[in-house]
Protein backbone atom coordinates (compact mmCIF):
# COMPACT_ATOMS: atom_id res chain seq x y z
CA UNK A 1 0.00 0.00 0.00
CA UNK A 2 1.47 3.22 -0.86
CA UNK A 3 1.68 6.08 1.23
CA UNK A 4 -0.27 8.56 -1.58
CA UNK A 5 -3.11 6.16 -1.39
CA UNK A 6 -3.37 6.26 2.41
CA UNK A 7 -3.04 10.24 2.11
CA UNK A 8 -6.43 9.91 0.59
CA UNK A 9 -7.73 7.87 3.74
CA UNK A 10 -11.19 9.20 4.68
CA UNK A 11 -10.11 9.13 8.49
CA UNK A 12 -6.88 10.94 8.15
CA UNK A 13 -9.01 14.26 8.54
CA UNK A 14 -6.89 15.16 4.90
CA UNK A 15 -3.40 15.07 6.81
CA UNK A 16 -0.49 13.47 5.07
CA UNK A 17 1.67 10.73 6.46
CA UNK A 18 4.85 10.12 7.24
CA UNK A 19 4.87 6.62 6.35
CA UNK A 20 3.12 3.36 7.71
CA UNK A 21 5.29 1.67 10.79
CA UNK A 22 3.60 -1.05 11.04
CA UNK A 23 0.41 -2.34 8.52
CA UNK A 24 -2.73 -4.18 9.61
CA UNK A 25 -1.42 -7.80 8.78
CA UNK A 26 1.83 -7.13 10.45
CA UNK A 27 0.18 -6.01 13.81
CA UNK A 28 -2.44 -9.04 13.25
CA UNK A 29 0.47 -11.31 13.17
CA UNK A 30 2.70 -9.91 16.17
CA UNK A 31 -0.28 -9.65 18.22
CA UNK A 32 -0.87 -13.22 17.80
CA UNK A 33 2.91 -14.11 18.83
CA UNK A 34 1.86 -12.07 21.58
CA UNK A 35 -1.02 -14.14 22.63
CA UNK A 36 1.19 -16.95 22.45
CA UNK A 37 3.48 -16.02 24.65
CA UNK A 38 1.47 -14.38 27.26
CA UNK A 39 -0.82 -17.60 27.36
CA UNK A 40 2.33 -19.38 27.77
CA UNK A 41 3.87 -17.38 30.55
CA UNK A 42 0.59 -18.04 33.10
CA UNK A 43 -0.09 -22.03 33.32
CA UNK A 44 -1.93 -21.23 35.91
CA UNK A 45 -3.68 -18.13 38.79
CA UNK A 46 -5.97 -15.68 38.30
CA UNK A 47 -5.24 -13.51 35.13
CA UNK A 48 -6.35 -9.75 35.26
CA UNK A 49 -5.48 -8.03 32.10
CA UNK A 50 -5.62 -4.26 33.15
CA UNK A 51 -5.69 -1.71 29.85
CA UNK A 52 -4.32 1.60 30.21
CA UNK A 53 -7.47 3.79 28.38
CA UNK A 54 -7.78 5.23 25.97
CA UNK A 55 -4.43 4.45 23.72
CA UNK A 56 -4.77 0.41 24.75
CA UNK A 57 -8.10 -0.17 23.87
CA UNK A 58 -7.75 -1.55 20.50
CA UNK A 59 -4.67 -3.60 21.24
CA UNK A 60 -6.29 -4.83 24.25
CA UNK A 61 -9.26 -6.37 22.50
CA UNK A 62 -7.06 -7.64 19.79
CA UNK A 63 -4.96 -9.14 22.18
CA UNK A 64 -7.33 -10.80 24.52
CA UNK A 65 -8.76 -12.95 21.80
CA UNK A 66 -5.21 -14.51 21.31
CA UNK A 67 -4.91 -15.51 25.11
CA UNK A 68 -6.24 -19.15 25.32
CA UNK A 69 -6.86 -19.62 29.17
CA UNK A 70 -9.18 -17.91 31.85
CA UNK A 71 -8.44 -14.08 32.23
CA UNK A 72 -10.81 -11.14 33.69
CA UNK A 73 -10.47 -7.78 31.88
CA UNK A 74 -10.28 -4.18 33.71
CA UNK A 75 -9.38 -0.49 32.72
CA UNK A 76 -7.37 2.59 34.26
CA UNK A 77 -6.55 5.95 32.62
CA UNK A 78 -3.62 7.76 33.24
CA UNK A 79 -3.33 11.21 31.29
CA UNK A 80 0.30 12.53 30.80
CA UNK A 81 0.06 13.75 27.45
CA UNK A 82 -3.09 16.29 27.56
CA UNK A 83 -3.18 17.74 24.02
CA UNK A 84 0.86 17.87 23.17
CA UNK A 85 3.25 15.58 21.71
CA UNK A 86 6.19 15.95 24.49
CA UNK A 87 5.33 13.92 27.61
CA UNK A 88 4.95 15.53 30.44
CA UNK A 89 6.10 13.56 32.94
CA UNK A 90 3.13 14.07 35.56
CA UNK A 91 0.85 11.13 35.43
CA UNK A 92 -2.42 11.43 36.50
CA UNK A 93 -4.24 8.49 37.45
CA UNK A 94 -7.92 9.31 36.24
CA UNK A 95 -10.06 6.18 37.30
CA UNK A 96 -8.83 3.32 39.55
CA UNK A 97 -10.07 -0.43 38.81
CA UNK A 98 -12.49 -1.78 41.40
CA UNK A 99 -11.75 -5.43 40.96
CA UNK A 100 -9.27 -6.58 43.91
CA UNK A 101 -5.63 -7.70 42.45
CA UNK A 102 -4.45 -8.67 45.72
CA UNK A 103 -3.46 -12.04 44.51
CA UNK A 104 -3.70 -11.80 40.94
CA UNK A 105 -1.88 -11.63 38.25
CA UNK A 106 -1.55 -8.72 36.71
CA UNK A 107 -0.80 -7.94 33.00
CA UNK A 108 -0.91 -4.09 32.27
CA UNK A 109 -1.46 -3.60 28.65
CA UNK A 110 0.02 -0.04 27.05
CA UNK A 111 -0.47 0.95 23.57
CA UNK A 112 3.17 2.83 23.53
CA UNK A 113 6.13 2.96 25.89
CA UNK A 114 8.25 6.39 25.70
CA UNK A 115 9.29 8.11 28.66
CA UNK A 116 8.28 5.39 30.73
CA UNK A 117 7.13 7.43 33.45
CA UNK A 118 3.44 6.17 32.90
CA UNK A 119 4.13 2.54 33.49
CA UNK A 120 6.65 3.44 36.20
CA UNK A 121 4.16 5.43 38.63
CA UNK A 122 1.20 2.75 37.91
CA UNK A 123 3.44 -0.63 38.71
CA UNK A 124 4.37 1.29 42.12
CA UNK A 125 0.60 2.05 42.84
CA UNK A 126 -0.65 -1.03 41.85
CA UNK A 127 1.96 -3.08 43.35
CA UNK A 128 0.83 -1.43 46.94
CA UNK A 129 -2.36 -3.88 46.50
CA UNK A 130 -0.18 -6.93 46.42
CA UNK A 131 -1.00 -8.90 43.26
CA UNK A 132 0.89 -12.31 42.80
CA UNK A 133 2.86 -10.38 39.96
CA UNK A 134 2.66 -7.59 37.78
CA UNK A 135 3.78 -7.73 34.02
CA UNK A 136 3.82 -5.12 31.25
CA UNK A 137 2.48 -5.68 27.86
CA UNK A 138 2.79 -3.02 25.20
CA UNK A 139 2.23 -2.76 21.32
CA UNK A 140 5.13 -0.77 20.97
CA UNK A 141 8.17 1.02 22.70
CA UNK A 142 10.61 3.25 21.61
CA UNK A 143 13.38 2.53 24.00
CA UNK A 144 14.16 5.63 25.55
CA UNK A 145 13.61 5.15 29.02
CA UNK A 146 16.94 3.23 30.35
CA UNK A 147 15.62 4.08 33.93
CA UNK A 148 12.52 1.43 34.19
CA UNK A 149 12.61 -0.22 37.28
CA UNK A 150 10.23 -2.96 36.10
CA UNK A 151 11.10 -4.20 32.73
CA UNK A 152 8.19 -4.36 29.68
CA UNK A 153 8.03 -8.66 29.03
CA UNK A 154 6.06 -8.20 26.13
CA UNK A 155 6.90 -5.69 23.37
CA UNK A 156 4.99 -6.27 20.42
CA UNK A 157 7.24 -3.84 18.19
CA UNK A 158 10.68 -1.60 18.47
CA UNK A 159 8.62 1.46 17.63
CA UNK A 160 10.88 4.59 15.56
CA UNK A 161 11.25 7.35 17.26
CA UNK A 162 8.39 9.51 15.55
CA UNK A 163 4.80 10.36 17.35
CA UNK A 164 3.00 7.81 15.87
CA UNK A 165 -0.92 7.48 15.67
CA UNK A 166 -3.82 4.61 14.44
CA UNK A 167 -4.64 1.15 16.32
CA UNK A 168 -5.52 3.31 19.37
CA UNK A 169 -2.68 6.01 19.93
CA UNK A 170 -3.76 9.81 18.81
CA UNK A 171 -2.79 13.05 18.64
CA UNK A 172 -5.19 15.56 20.26
CA UNK A 173 -7.71 12.93 20.17
CA UNK A 174 -7.84 12.03 16.57
CA UNK A 175 -6.18 9.22 14.43
CA UNK A 176 -7.34 6.14 17.29
CA UNK A 177 -9.59 4.60 14.93
CA UNK A 178 -6.80 4.20 11.93
CA UNK A 179 -6.54 0.24 11.57
CA UNK A 180 -2.46 0.65 11.16
CA UNK A 181 0.31 2.47 13.12
CA UNK A 182 1.33 5.78 10.95
CA UNK A 183 3.79 8.50 11.32
CA UNK A 184 2.18 11.90 10.69
CA UNK A 185 4.29 15.03 8.42
P1 LIG B 1 5.40 7.80 28.78
O1 LIG B 1 4.88 7.89 30.18
O2 LIG B 1 6.30 8.93 28.42
O3 LIG B 1 6.04 6.43 28.48
O4 LIG B 1 4.17 8.00 27.80
C1 LIG B 1 3.29 6.98 27.57
C2 LIG B 1 2.01 7.47 26.94
O5 LIG B 1 2.23 8.61 26.11
C3 LIG B 1 1.44 6.42 26.03
O6 LIG B 1 0.56 5.57 26.70
C4 LIG B 1 0.75 7.23 24.96
O7 LIG B 1 -0.58 7.51 25.36
C5 LIG B 1 1.54 8.49 24.89
N1 LIG B 1 2.52 8.45 23.77
C6 LIG B 1 3.85 8.28 23.85
N2 LIG B 1 4.43 8.30 22.62
C7 LIG B 1 3.41 8.45 21.75
C8 LIG B 1 3.34 8.51 20.30
O8 LIG B 1 4.32 8.42 19.54
N3 LIG B 1 2.09 8.68 19.76
C9 LIG B 1 0.95 8.76 20.53
N4 LIG B 1 0.98 8.69 21.88
C10 LIG B 1 2.19 8.55 22.48
MG1 LIG C 1 -2.28 9.15 24.48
Amino acid sequence: MSTSSKSADPRLLGRAIKRIAFDEPTIAARVRELGDEITASYPDGDLLVLGLLKGSFIFLSDLVREIKRPLHVDFLVASSYGAGTVSSGNVHLVYDPETHLEGKHILLVEDIVDSGRTLQTLVQVLGERKPKSIAICALLHKHIAEHLSHPVQFVGFDAPHEFLVGYGLDHAEDFRHVPFVASLE
